[in-house]
């Protein structure tokens, strides 16, 4: 079964705003899409303004024409409340909808995901347009799934939120004390007496633009985290609002909102556990390498405890509000499809069916271009993807992408890490993430991303980079985990503070000290440039970044700082604790020494490749009741020859491949390969 309600095959299709149009180019996409195999649409993305002309109408007619159009030509639809951008007239007479940035500029009418998630306009309106929509439709039987506004993100400094966030602060911390105590207020005497005192973090208190940088910093990170959940949970509540509107008339129908990846902005791990099902768009700029976007997608089968998810919305070409609308070569929307399903993707769809004429995205690539016809690259690349998917069907679904590595993920950290004054501008912890999601993936090694809610219990090996804030308690879940045989890596600037960002006593790393093995007495942060060297398996590797200076405390040495003044002392450790280990990567160094060093962990903790492949080829697998599919993805612009490991039947045209048989993929060429038991596709 998919994410989508009761469905059993993989649905495929997209974005479609037909009100932008006139009948006429409805009728001729309906045949356009049953050619390209399309056979769901979201609908209603950015309505609001025509569904709701003042207070007190609705007029769903135009909604209605589309909603029996689609169903009649057989369609599924995934349904929008519109919730996204608030109409011209709301902000006109209810200006509280309208946000207020970081500056204090109030901002007027225009843009987009524009509204107060505090005004309580916002929160009358939007539920009630939902619940409205929720009752006019709930008959429909080719609903599989709501979707509540469209990418939720951005933030706001009014009044309403200030006197929202003061609410939220008295039900975390109920005594003035408590929140005095948390933010270390008495650091330049800035100790609250009343509530009302207490202002948001912004550009006109406690936050500052750093000259240098050009980053936005803060002198109390404690209020400033607190700033980024109050927000995070304000723009929840705005969902959960319209969630509960729409489950009033359809309990049954799953409810979702498309995020974003890797969003700063909002906590996608708190709010994948009042999302039904996690659905996200995938737009990777030119420069993002297949690796990364692998990681995204692991990221958002995780926030839910890796249950698949929608492919709410790609391009079919370009994204022409990147810097550079590059097109996608052919074949590569196909080969982004596939490395979607291989990570655990239940249906794909595209950002748009149609190009629209006028405003900003009237040069963003879509299934039907501005020529209008089917006679188009694009659309071929559509109509053949559209095949095989049919052909497909159900095969791939509720498939688990099993891994026995785990890298945690904490958007509190990330947070923290990046509001840390000091030690070092050049931290950024999707960085430090992603030198070890690299490496794994480079070795055909699956990851599962985690939050700090999920067990560790399934993995043998759990990666925590840069660790810096550890929440009280997760101390006692790591040495748990170790002590019963599991392995535990952690770097640099971990172990630092707790989930106020007050630092831990006692010294570094704190709470993780005992079970690593080792006191960091110093960190030396690297300017630009500058580097230092560790020797590890005989082999010397770059030291950058940070260098944590170290004492071992019953940990061994794995590899020493070679150069400076701490030349000799360890640089990464390994301490043997319980049944398990737990290792200290004390420094940041390249691709080629975060690959040796875990292709050994990985051959000590008994974790192999899923299949060996040239550089640039990925192998990834799904498994469900029916079988266990390989993937094999050439992410390169020439042909590649993998040797396989198992015997498999290929799952598109039925032939079968003996153990170490040579397979040549194309450029940007896909193989779906099923185990022998795998009766095929119809
Ligand atoms: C986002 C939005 C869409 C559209 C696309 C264009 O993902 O959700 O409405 O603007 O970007 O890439
Ligand atoms: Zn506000």
């Amino acid at each position: 079964m998919s994410c989508y309600y009761k469905e059993t095959k993989m649905l495929y299709g997209g974005d479609y705003n037909p009100e932008q149009w006139g009948r006429e180019v409805w009728e001729e996409d309906m045949r356009l899409m049953a050619q390209a195999h399309i056979n769901i649409v979201t609908l209603n993305v950015f309505s609001w303004a025509s569904l709701q002309p003042d207070e007190d109408t609705y007029d769903f007619a135009r909604l209605d024409e589309i909603m029996q159009l689609v169903r009649a030509n057989g369609m599924k639809v995934c349904l929008a409340t519109s919730t996204g951008a608030h109409p011209a007239w709301m902000a006109k007479r209810h200006p509280d909808i309208l946000r207020t940035e970081k500056d204090g500029r109030k901002r007027k009418f225009g843009g987009r995901h524009n509204s107060c998630p505090n005004s309580p306009t916002y929160r009358k309106y939007a539920p009630r347009l939902a619940q409205k929509l929720a009752e006019h439709y709930r008959d429909y039987d080719n609903i599989v799934a709501w979707h509540v506004s469209n990418e939720y993100g951005g933030a706001c400094y009014c009044d309403e939120c200030q006197k929202a966030f003061r609410v939220w602060l008295k039900k975390k911390y109920g005594t003035i004390e408590e929140v005095n105590r948390s933010y270390n207020t008495a650091f330049w005497g800035h100790t609250f007496y009343d509530w009302d005192e207490i202002v948001l973090p912004d550009l006109q208190s406690e936050h500052f633009m750093d000259e240098v940088t050009g980053m936005e910093r803060t002198m109390f990170q404690g209020i400033s985290l607190d700033y980024m959940r109050f927000n995070s949970d304000s723009i929840l509540d705005c969902f959960r609002l319209e969630y509960d509107a729409i489950k009033k008339f359809t309990p049954d129908l799953p409810v979702t909102t498309n995020l974003m990846t890797a969003y700063k902005g909002l906590d996608y791990q708190k709010w994948a556990k009042s999302m039904d099902f996690v659905s996200w768009d995938n737009y990777p700029s030119a420069a993002d390498s297949p690796d990364q976007i692998a990681f995204y997608h692991d990221l958002m089968r995780g926030l839910d405890g890796q249950k698949p998810f929608v492919l709410m919305e790609q391009a079919p070409s370009v994204t022409n509000w990147q810097q550079f609308a590059k097109l996608k070569r052919p074949g590569e929307m196909r080969l982004m499809s596939y490395q979607a399903v291989a990570h655990g993707a239940d249906a794909i769809q595209f950002f748009q069916i149609r190009r629209s004429i006028g405003a900003c995205e009237k040069y963003h690539s879509a299934v039907i271009d501005h020529v209008g016809t089917a006679d188009t690259r694009v659309f071929r690349e559509v109509t053949k993807l559209g095949e095989e998917l049919e052909k497909i069907g159900g095969l791939f679904l509720d498939g688990k992408t099993p891994a026995k590595t785990a890298i945690l993920f904490d958007w509190d950290n990330w947070w923290a890490v990046e509001y840390s004054s000091g030690p070092s501008v050049r931290l950024k912890y999707l960085d430090a993430v992603l030198d070890y999601y690299k490496a794994a993936y480079a070795l055909n090694v699956p990851v599962d991303i985690i939050s700090t809610d999920h067990s560790l219990e399934p993995y043998q090996v759990v990666i925590a980079p840069l660790l810096y804030m550890v929440k009280r308690g997760y101390e006692e879940k790591l040495k748990d985990y170790v002590r019963q045989g599991g392995n535990f890596v952690t770097s640099y600037f971990s172990g630092i503070v707790d989930e106020h960002d007050l630092v831990d006593c006692g010294g570094y790393p704190g709470r993780l000290r005992e079970l690593l093995g080792v006191w960091v007495e110093e960190s030396d942060a690297l300017p630009f440039g500058e580097q230092n060297a560790i020797t590890y398996s005989g082999t010397r590797y770059p030291a950058d970044l940070m260098c944590d200076l170290m004492h071992l405390e019953g940990a061994q040495a794995l590899a020493n700082y070679e150069e400076d003044f701490y030349a000799g002392t360890p640089a990464v450790t390994v301490n043997k604790y319980g049944l398990g280990k737990a290792y200290y990567v004390g420094t940041h160094s390249d691709e080629m020494f975060y690959q040796t060093w875990m292709r050994e962990l990985f051959a000590q903790t008994g974790i192999s490749p899923i299949q060996h492949t040239p550089a640039g080829v990925e192998a990834a697998v799904r498994e469900n009741a029916g079988g266990r599919y390989l993937f094999l993805l050439n992410h390169t612009a020439e042909e590649k020859t993998v040797v396989l490991e198992e015997s498999y039947k290929d799952l598109l045209n039925g032939r079968t491949y003996a153990k170490q048989e040579e397979i040549v993929l194309e450029a940007r060429g896909v193989y779906l390969l099923g185990g022998c038991k795998v009766q095929g596709i119809k």
